[in-house]
């Protein structure tokens, strides 16, 4: 075959799979953080009187920030995804921390009722779709009253495992792609551990049995929690600090990414909140990009160390085969629309980034541009989808650029340190990855054949 005909037939190939594609989209929403106390006027309940007093050296522009979200604002959610709603739209991953963290201590009945009128509004706006929820550390734990909420969206097999640990799988029936819900309170420190370690430990194993099996049936799986591998780029990630308020444990974060790493190749996707930022993170093996992560932000403004406009996410997919082609972010600028809920467009990822496709390999390209220390074009387009286009006057010096690319590249607590001391060692070990010259070795075989 010469090179010609190759190039037409890889075209032709690429072409097929192309218009095979059976376009589905879900929408991606989390940290909604419901403040049933937002408009309150009585003293220390409600968020505006708390917020002004805690945030009194914050200027004014900065009001709005320091408040969960508001029911007005939640409604307002629900009317943009309604109304942005594809024919296509399969369902919607849900991922925690559904009630201001302004309620922890609270009775539990009263949490309940918050989560089940969140439950209610999302039910009436999704009628035909299924919601699949996973849990925060501002969740009220698993309990046979969330199941009886949530069981008009989960089939009784997961509502099983569910109402023991908060973890679920839901095997799609028209195609090969598996949803698999995590609960990482299980494997987080601190206080966020309301249950015995024998719970996280149940979860591994059921979540090592689903990956094998879906492996042995050629299943492709999306990993769905509240919180993900990887570190906080804001401060002093991996150390104990971080370790607090839902972050995974240092072990299970390593453990978490082994088998992130061992099952690479039936693993097509994975969806967090938690950091309340818009970023995503890589894993390698021997080098390789082989498996990414997106990080979606909060539909509450106010931020978790730092601060943010709400965003929703609507991910376009391959309902086929579960692979991810893209999502446009919106955005609720609460700054300069006070009170008002005008929601719009932020982004769409493909065309922002000028990504051919969502991959670990395209993604790990874009982290060498966002690291680009001489064209920052890159990087404040990445610093301005972080924070929901919040904080225009960002200020970022090299030494910020490397810690943001090291947070996106190093997941495990140790590497992220290594690499922001020293950015020289990151720069080898980073030695361009051998895959493209696999792949041109390849085709130079196949061309002399
Ligand atoms: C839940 O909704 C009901 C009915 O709208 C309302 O009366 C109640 O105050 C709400 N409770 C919370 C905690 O949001
Ligand atoms: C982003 O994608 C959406 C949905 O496909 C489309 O309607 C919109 O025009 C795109 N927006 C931009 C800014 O490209
Ligand atoms: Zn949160």
């Amino acid at each position: 075959m010469n090179l010609t005909n190759y190039v037409v037939y890889i075209i032709g190939l690429f072409w097929l799979t192309l218009t095979d594609a059976k376009i589905g989209y879900f929408w991606h929403i989390t940290d909604l953080h419901y403040d049933p106390f937002h408009n309150s006027l009585e003293l220390h309940r409600g968020c505006r009187h708390r917020g002004s007093m805690e945030h009194n050296h914050r200027n004014e522009r900065h009001r709005d920030h320091s408040c969960d979200s508001s029911w007005n604002l939640i409604q307002s959610a629900a009317a943009l995804m309604a109304a942005r709603h594809p024919d296509t739209l399969e369902f919607v991953l849900w991922t925690g921390d559904i009630l201001s963290s302004s309620m922890e201590h609270l009775k539990e009945e009263y949490k309940l009722e918050a989560v089940r009128n969140v439950t209610d509004i999302l039910s009436r706006t999704f009628s035909s779709q299924f919601v699949f929820p996973a849990l925060g550390h501002n969740d009220p734990p698993p309990s046979r009253k969330l199941v009886d909420m949530w069981m008009q969206w989960l089939p009784t097999e997961a509502l099983q495992t569910f109402e023991t640990g908060g973890y679920y799988t839901i095997e799609q029936s028209h195609s090969k792609l598996r949803i698999v819900v995590l609960n990482s309170v299980l494997w987080a420190g601190g206080a966020a551990r309301t249950d015995g370690p024998h719970r996280g430990r149940a979860q591994w194993e059921w979540l090592e049995q689903v990956l094998s099996k879906a492996r042995r049936k050629s299943e492709m799986v999306y990993i769905v929690a509240h919180a993900g591998p990887g570190v906080e780029e804001r401060h002093g990630a991996g150390s104990a600090s971080a370790a607090g308020g839902g972050e995974l444990t240092p072990q299970a974060n390593a453990r978490l990414i082994h088998l992130i790493r061992a099952f690479s190749d039936v693993i097509v996707g994975q969806f967090y909140g938690h950091r309340h930022t818009d970023t995503f993170r890589l894993v390698y093996s021997e080098g390789r990009p082989v498996s990414w992560a997106f990080l979606a932000p909060s539909v509450t403004p106010r931020g978790a160390g730092s601060i943010s406009n709400p965003g929703l996410r609507l991910y376009k997919f391959d309902s086929n085969n579960g692979k991810v082609l893209d999502y446009t972010q919106y955005y609720l600028d609460v700054t300069t629309n006070r009170g008002e809920h005008h929601w719009a467009i932020e982004y769409n990822l493909t065309q922002y980034y000028g990504l051919r496709e969502v991959s670990a390999t395209s993604l790990d390209a874009l982290a060498d541009r966002i690291r680009n220390y001489h064209d920052r074009t890159i990087f404040n387009k990445y610093i301005s989808a972080l924070r929901v286009r919040h904080a225009p006057d960002f200020d970022c010096d090299t030494a910020c650029v490397h810690v943001h690319y090291c947070a996106i590249t190093r997941a495990e607590y140790q590497e992220f340190r290594a690499c922001v001391r020293n950015p020289a060692s990151a720069l080898a070990s980073r030695a361009p990855s051998n895959s493209a010259a696999i792949l041109l070795y390849a085709i130079l075989i196949l061309i002399s054949s």
